[in-house]
């Protein structure tokens, strides 16, 4: 029997279980936004933009050469030295932190600061002075000209540094290796989606989508040319192209509102972009633990949780990292060591074997809610693109390391999408890190 409290919490956080009708719903609202995005008479006003990337063929296996790659946009910023014979890879690769107060700086800090960790980098590696090709992962809503000229749409994910919205950002990294007298060719901008559709087509044929569960969540995939009316490169052989969704934006123009609970709107509320990537606030690793630590907030306030006390620490906004929701959830049933733990860390020592499950509860329905999401929105492209068989690479901190994640998508996937298209997830190895270098090495190949 449940407990007078137990109900309680079940209907505080009702609002995030979701029914196979309400996701229905979503997968036709977001058909609706791709369509608005792609035609040439909506795109201007549309919030899932459809970006085309210039990037028009999956690699062909025969790509081979040694380049340099950078990574920014998700949890860390990486450059990568990527060695490519065949089906070969070897990569090394460092981290670097990119401190709060770059990310909120000004573009010129942000690009110097990439450029001075790309000379640190190829010091260690012993390339220096060698003029390596350099495919740029640059993780953010960008309008593509070309293959290597993306312009800053907006940024996402935290950051906000000033001067690059409505810039060039190859030019803008071109022209701090220039006054760091680094002499490296920039041959191709991608966007971490199509990093990850790229570095799973090199392994799998049957790959066309690419999607990031990550920081942020995005997906990319191919289309014919012929349904892109924005699209204005080479009529080429080709006749496809990949297209980069920006599904982040899915909802700022307020056609979730009906999902949207009263955690979304604060998460909302105190975030750096207010009213913009409604979708990915719900779904991905910058605001899963947030909208998690909301919620208990509010069963404590409700007096439902720790006798009602609140420990300062958890009133704290960001300090319940989206890692503690993939430990509590890994706990097995009716054992809490982790959420032990990850409560202590939190300053909570007085959670009973009830608040322990309710915790798990909480993080479980938060956590669910975005994988189910996810599942809409690629059942909604899978059944768009109307294929035998679609193999999805996909990639980022949630999908990888969430217990339960890839589980539940593919079940809700397979609920969402006509029997006859059928699917596999494909976790991508380094997309966002190989996928750049491939790119990179199709680019060469073609100049040649
Ligand atoms: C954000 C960015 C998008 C990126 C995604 C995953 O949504 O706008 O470009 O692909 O995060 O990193």
């Amino acid at each position: 029997m449940l407990t007078e409290k137990k109900k309680a919490i079940e209907a505080l956080t009702r609002g995030l279980v979701l029914t196979n009708d309400q996701l229905e719903k979503v997968s036709s609202l977001l058909l609706h936004e791709f369509n608005c995005g792609l035609a040439k008479e909506t795109h201007q006003k549309a919030s899932v933009k459809m970006y085309p990337t210039f990037v028009q063929d999956v690699p062909n296996g025969l790509e081979q050469g040694k380049f340099l790659a950078l990574d920014l946009g998700g949890t860390n910023f990486r450059v990568l030295l990527i060695d490519i014979e065949g089906d070969k890879f070897h990569m090394d690769n460092v981290i670097y932190p990119i401190p709060q107060r770059i990310m909120l700086g000004t573009g010129k800090q942000l690009f110097d600061h990439i450029a001075d960790c790309l000379a640190n980098f190829m010091e260690k590696e012993a390339v220096k002075g060698k003029t390596l090709p350099l495919g740029f992962t640059f993780s953010f809503p960008c309008k593509q000209e070309g293959l290597t000229k993306a312009r800053l749409v907006t940024w996402t994910k935290g950051f906000r540094c000033a001067g690059v919205e409505g810039e060039d950002v190859v030019q803008l990294l071109r022209e701090a290796l220039l006054r760091k007298k680094i002499n490296i060719d920039v041959v191709a901008v991608v966007n971490d989606t199509t990093g990850t559709l790229m570095s799973c087509a090199h392994k799998n044929r049957e790959c066309r989508i690419g999607v990031i569960v990550g920081t942020g969540t995005n997906a990319c995939y191919m289309e014919k040319t012929e349904n892109v009316e924005t699209w204005e490169g080479d009529q080429n052989d080709s006749k496809q192209v990949i297209i980069n969704t920006e599904w982040g934006a899915f909802g700022d123009n307020g056609c979730l509102d009906f999902l949207c609970t009263r955690y979304d709107r604060e998460v909302d509320e105190a975030s750096l972009n207010t009213g913009k990537q409604i979708f990915e606030k719900m779904i991905s690793g910058m605001y899963m633990g947030e909208l998690v630590r909301r919620v208990l907030v509010h069963l404590v306030q409700e007096g439902l949780l720790f006798s009602g006390k609140c420990s300062v620490k958890l009133k704290e906004a960001n300090a319940f990292k989206t890692k503690y929701v993939s430990m509590i959830e890994s706990d097995g049933k009716y054992t809490y060591d982790n959420a032990r733990r990850v409560l202590a860390e939190l300053d909570v020592f007085n959670a009973t074997p009830d608040d322990l499950e309710n915790v798990k509860l909480v993080c479980s329905r938060v956590s669910t809610r975005a994988a189910f999401l996810v599942s809409a929105a690629i059942s909604c492209i899978l059944n768009r693109i109307k294929r035998p068989h679609t193999t999805v690479g996909v990639d980022g901190s949630v999908y990888r390391y969430h217990p339960y994640f890839h589980g539940l998508m593919e079940r809700k996937i397979s609920e969402l999408t006509a029997p006859d298209y059928k699917f596999d997830l494909m976790l991508s190895e380094d997309g966002s890190g190989r996928g750049a270098a491939l790119v990179a090495a199709v680019a060469v190949q073609n100049s040649q």
